[in-house]
């Protein structure tokens, strides 16, 4: 069976993540092949997800419980996983993934409090199994200057609008986690400029791919 390669994108709210996802789907595709590579995001991927992704991020007639939050994020990963990652991956693809579960150890596990790192790891090899990425990606901002850096009249989803303490909290617990994989974790200053950070994030997939 052919391997494909699997890299993942992570960081905390306003870390330039998404700049940094455009810049890889450009240089994807100047560089291969459209049958080589897949972008995918969580939550998201499949129609499905993305409707999951929207109840989680936009649903406004009910605030979901701590547990209900992890759950359904855990069906988002679930589908796409499946029907799209898993596949890619069979047929030798690098993927590309706009968070994965290191979010939700993140997000749910240290700043939620919902479960500790073990059981949710427990959690999430009972829904994917033992995939995990080659390589993760952590774009790292203080919770201080992502705060500066969102627009007062920019409209925040239900996650973005937590204050300080939970994104403070989300960057502790990307630190720890990735502080536990040296080798899976590349972590970079997220305060350089977006060229710079390319520069970084393309070399060390060229190292890793080639
Ligand atoms: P995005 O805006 O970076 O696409 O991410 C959507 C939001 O969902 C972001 O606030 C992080 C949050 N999230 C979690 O809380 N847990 C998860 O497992 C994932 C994938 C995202």
């Amino acid at each position: 069976m052919k391997k494909g390669f699997f890299i993942t994108i992570e960081g905390g709210e306003a870390c330039g993540k998404s700049t940094q996802v455009n810049l890889l789907k450009d240089y994807f595709k100047n560089n291969f092949s459209e049958d080589d590579y897949l972008f995918v995001r969580e939550p998201g991927g499949t129609p499905l997800a993305e409707e999951i992704r929207n109840l989680l991020l936009f649903y406004k007639e009910e605030k979901p419980l701590p547990i209900t939050e992890l759950l359904l994020f855990c069906a988002a990963r679930a589908q796409n996983t499946h029907t799209r990652i898993i596949p890619a991956l069979k047929e030798g693809k690098i993927v590309i993934a706009d968070r994965f579960y290191d979010s939700t150890l993140a997000y749910q596990g240290e700043a939620r409090k919902i479960m500790d790192k073990s059981q949710l790891l427990n959690l999430t090899q009972t829904i994917i199994g033992d995939l995990k990425p080659d390589l993760t990606f952590y774009l790292k901002l203080s919770p201080e200057e992502a705060f500066k850096r969102k627009k007062s009249n920019e409209a925040l989803d239900r996650i973005e609008s937590e204050g300080i303490e939970f994104h403070k909290a989300v960057a502790r617990g990307y630190d720890y986690i990735s502080s536990l994989e040296n080798n899976r974790f590349c972590t970079i200053d997220a305060s350089l400029s977006p060229e710079e950070i390319f520069k970084i994030i393309k070399s060390e997939i060229e190292k890793r791919i080639n």
